[in-house]
């Protein structure tokens, strides 16, 4: 048994607030009966849930990626009034999708999104460790020392540890450097950190590849829907977890 609001969420027919709202606003019922307790115990193989007086049947799994630009936020409501990734979401997407994981204001790149909560908790859980790629620029110079430091695990300024991490070197101009990191774990502003544990601030970050999806040639500030081998390869990831 879980709680209706729960039981809407996990549906993939709107986030946990939102459900809590819908049911506290007497617009869903269970086995006719009109329930404005988000708690309310369901048994999903037996309960009828109704949203507006139509069955919840669950809504059809949605996956999309989108190019973030830098300077848009991972938020849905940001109180300053700056834009935020749901602007840039196309029309008609048939129902609520949550971002997997956030990328920073200043950071662009692959975002994916979806309503298959599952699949979300697994790309972003550290045990499963789902690798994620970053181009990143960093100022100045690196040495083969903080190359080896990134790959071996840094001690980020709150004294935790990095796990190991894959990184390569890129062409780069004088006096900056850029790398190729790929980190399967997703702390608070983690590369960023990363940078400055061995003492060079990332001045430019694009995530490029989130577990079997690429960025490619997504256009900046543009979305595409996941291809099914795609979300064939992230389904099976949710599976082994
Ligand atoms: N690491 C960061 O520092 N920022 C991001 O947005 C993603 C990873």
């Amino acid at each position: 048994m879980r709680g209706l609001a729960r039981v809407l969420s996990k549906m993939g027919v709107a986030s946990r607030t939102e459900a809590t709202e819908l049911v506290a606003s007497g617009r869903v019922s269970v086995n006719g009966r009109v329930t404005r307790d988000p708690g309310a115990a369901i048994d999903q193989g037996s309960d009828q849930i109704e949203l507006d007086g139509r069955p919840v049947t669950g809504a059809a799994p949605v996956y999309l990626a989108m190019h973030k630009p830098a300077g848009v936020l991972t938020t849905a409501h940001d109180p300053e009034g700056r834009p935020t990734v749901y602007g840039l979401l196309p029309r008609g997407i048939p129902s609520w999708i949550f971002p997997v994981g956030r990328l920073d204001g200043p950071t662009s790149g692959l975002l994916l999104f979806t309503n298959d909560s599952v699949a979300g908790q697994a790309l972003t859980d550290p045990d499963v460790g789902v690798p994620k790629t970053y181009e990143v620029k960093l100022k100045g110079e690196l040495t083969q020392a903080d190359v080896e430091a990134l790959q071996k695990g840094v001690r980020l300024e709150d004294g935790t540890l990095t796990r190991p991490a894959q990184c390569r070197t890129m062409p780069s101009k004088e006096g900056t450097t850029w790398i190729e990191l790929t980190i399967r774990e997703g702390k608070n502003r983690q590369v960023r950190r990363m940078g400055r544990a061995i003492g060079h601030k990332v001045v430019r970050l694009t995530r490029t590849r989130v577990g079997p999806v690429e960025l490619g040639g997504l256009e900046v500030g543009k979305c595409r829907m996941l291809t099914a081998a795609e979300v064939r390869a992230i389904r099976a990831l949710a599976r082994g977890k």
